[in-house]
């Protein structure tokens, strides 16, 4: 297994297991089966509405607490200062944990305290710096109460991603964003980089599971893509396999989710895969700014989210 060192130095597993969309029924095996072959990152969020069930298999293990990388996202409607260690002892509490190793900000979205999913723009709240510095002085406590090990981001830019840098007495340590070869995240990369922060790529197999009101119309394939196909095939492995070796190959971390066996097997397998240069740079000529999710569900009619203020143009 592979591992990226991250700024307190501690070791981040670089392959994880992604749970969204893991149905209830099925998420507890998927995850005693992949901790059974060698799986020791599990990305969990309360959104996801299984964390009770991933508990179930992590309360099974005999893997000591120690040598596991438990992930979990602290929901749009808690980021008021006041809801946010309530929201991460419920993870804790379905988890069946006394600590996270990392809890990101889910979305630079901010809703009412009691809606999970907005029905009305009035539902939605502007996003601002101040108060994403109020929400991360709160998750800060949870660190220095022993709650949490590191803070992070998920679907941040790097514009709203600096003021956390610059302010914060904790510093982020992962930024969690889309990243597959349609949406290469070069940027965040080297911002992150620069900065001492790792990447964690979601949707790394273009998330093909979504619900289906969230796909776009003709949207790509990655795992039909004729390039990687033939490198698959060259190389005598899968498309998928192809997809993660290269997330790891360029020093991020990506968490594929699957509930399958042979697909879990698979997965943890490409971790191992190094591409040769050539073919790097056969999908670096791949990247088109695509986004699987593109945070559409955050912008209805009269919604402040905006495209351009969602994703900073990023
Ligand atoms: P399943 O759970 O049945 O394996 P992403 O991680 O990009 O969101 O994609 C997850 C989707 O890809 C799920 O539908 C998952 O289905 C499927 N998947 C996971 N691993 C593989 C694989 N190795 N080959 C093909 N599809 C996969």
């Amino acid at each position: 297994m592979k591992y990226l060192t991250l700024h307190t130095g501690a070791k981040m597993p670089a392959l994880g297991l992604g749970t969204w969309q893991a149905a209830k029924g099925e998420v507890a095996a998927a995850v005693t089966e992949a901790l059974r072959i060698g799986y020791r990152h599990i990305d969990c969020a309360h959104v996801y509405g299984n964390e009770a069930e991933v508990g179930e298999a992590l309360a099974a293990t005999s893997v000591p607490r120690e040598d596991l990388w438990i992930t979990s996202k602290l929901w749009n409607n808690a980021q008021r200062p006041e809801d946010v260690r309530p929201a991460l002892e419920r993870s804790l509490g379905a988890l069946g944990l006394e600590y996270l190793d990392l809890y990101l900000v889910h979305w630079p979205v901010q809703l009412s305290h009691a809606v999970m999913f907005p029905q009305s723009p009035d539902d939605l709240i502007p996003w601002t710096t101040e108060h994403a510095l109020e929400t991360w002085g709160a998750l800060e406590d949870c660190v220095r109460a022993g709650l949490v090990r590191h803070l992070g981001t998920s679907n941040f830019s790097t514009k709203k991603l600096r003021p956390l840098l610059d302010n914060g007495s904790v510093k982020p340590a992962v930024s969690q964003v889309e990243m597959h070869p349609y949406q290469q995240q070069d940027r965040m990369r080297e911002f992150c980089r620069d900065n001492g922060m790792a990447v964690t790529g979601f949707a790394p197999l273009g998330s093909r599971h979504r619900p289906a009101h969230q796909h776009q119309e003709g949207e790509p394939s990655l795992l039909d893509h004729p390039d990687i196909l033939a490198m698959a095939d060259r190389l005598g492995t899968t498309p998928a396999s192809i997809l993660l070796g290269w997330a790891v190959t360029r020093g991020t971390s990506v968490i594929p989710k699957s509930t399958n066996p042979e697909r879990l097997r698979q997965n943890l397998a490409a971790a191992d895969l190094e591409l040769a240069a050539s073919d790097m740079d056969v999908i670096a000529a791949m990247d088109m700014g695509y986004r699987f999710l593109d945070g559409s569900h955050w912008m209805m009619a009269g919604s402040p989210y905006t495209p351009e203020n969602l994703w900073d143009g990023e």
